[in-house]
């Protein structure tokens, strides 16, 4: 099964993914991560991208499409793939279409998480992540059980650079101007299934399987 979930910044892709994975039993390919992974490292491609994850910018559409397309030829992606964050930009969808026929592939379904500015920026300032496996909290809504130290590893849990307000604020406005047309051209190509995103996590899961489970 391929599936792309797109939403704005923090309407819970990342949590949503977490768990899709484990019952599809396919990848996760989250951009978002790749490029904070590769800054951590210091990689070339971590210089190239910093400053735009610092200033809640895109990446340029050329890098983000080769490392996604060398991404997508690995072998665990022959069973299917889940995009989490990918693609964000009308000509990064076209480049996705151009690989998938090259390939002879086609997508499944594009899940749409909808929730509205207000409450994306009460998530985003009381986001918090392990430094050390990405696992995701929230200070509120979803706390680790001891403070400050991740569940999964027992790493240090520590807020993203890019969950400070103001920045924060600027995806939602990159998110507004160059993703959400997306959701047409989707809509059109009759793949788009729209997911309320403002209920409990667990009940955006069942609502996202559902609709998993009605095309497959
Ligand atoms: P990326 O990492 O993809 O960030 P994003 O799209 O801004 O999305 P987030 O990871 O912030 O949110 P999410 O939807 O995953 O929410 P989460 O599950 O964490 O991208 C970062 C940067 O990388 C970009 O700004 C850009 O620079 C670059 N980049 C990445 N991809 C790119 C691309 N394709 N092209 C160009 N540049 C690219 O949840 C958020 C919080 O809410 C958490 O605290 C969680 O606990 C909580 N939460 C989740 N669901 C619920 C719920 N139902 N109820 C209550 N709380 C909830
Ligand atoms: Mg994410
Ligand atoms: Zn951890």
């Amino acid at each position: 099964m391929r599936l792309i979930l797109l939403g704005p910044p923090n309407a819970g892709k990342g949590t949503q993914a977490k768990k899709m994975v484990n019952e599809l039993n396919i990848p996760q390919i989250s951009t978002g991560d790749i490029f904070r992974k590769n800054i951590k490292e210091g990689t070339p491609l971590g210089v190239k991208a910093k400053n735009y994850l610092d200033e809640g910018l895109l990446v340029p559409d050329e890098l983000v499409v080769e490392i996604v397309n060398d991404r997508l030829d690995q072998d665990d992606c022959g069973g299917g793939f889940l995009l989490d964050g990918f693609p964000r930009t009308v000509v990064q969808a076209q480049a996705l279409d151009n690989y998938l026929e090259q390939n002879n592939l086609n997508l499944d379904i594009v899940l749409n998480i909808h929730v509205e500015k207000d409450v994306l920026i009460e998530r985003a300032v009381g986001r918090r992540v392990c430094k050390n496996c990405g696992a995701t909290y929230h200070v509120e809504f979803q706390p680790s059980k001891k403070e400050k130290v991740c569940d999964v590893c027992g790493g240090e849990i520590v807020q993203r650079d890019d969950d400070k307000k103001e920045t924060a604020e600027k995806r939602i406005q990159v998110y507004l101007d160059e993703t959400q047309p997306l959701i047409e051209y989707y809509q059109s190509k009759e793949l788009l299934a729209t997911i309320d995103g403002q209920q409990e996590i667990a009940k955006v899961t069942d609502d996202i399987m559902k609709k998993v489970k009605e095309i497959s």
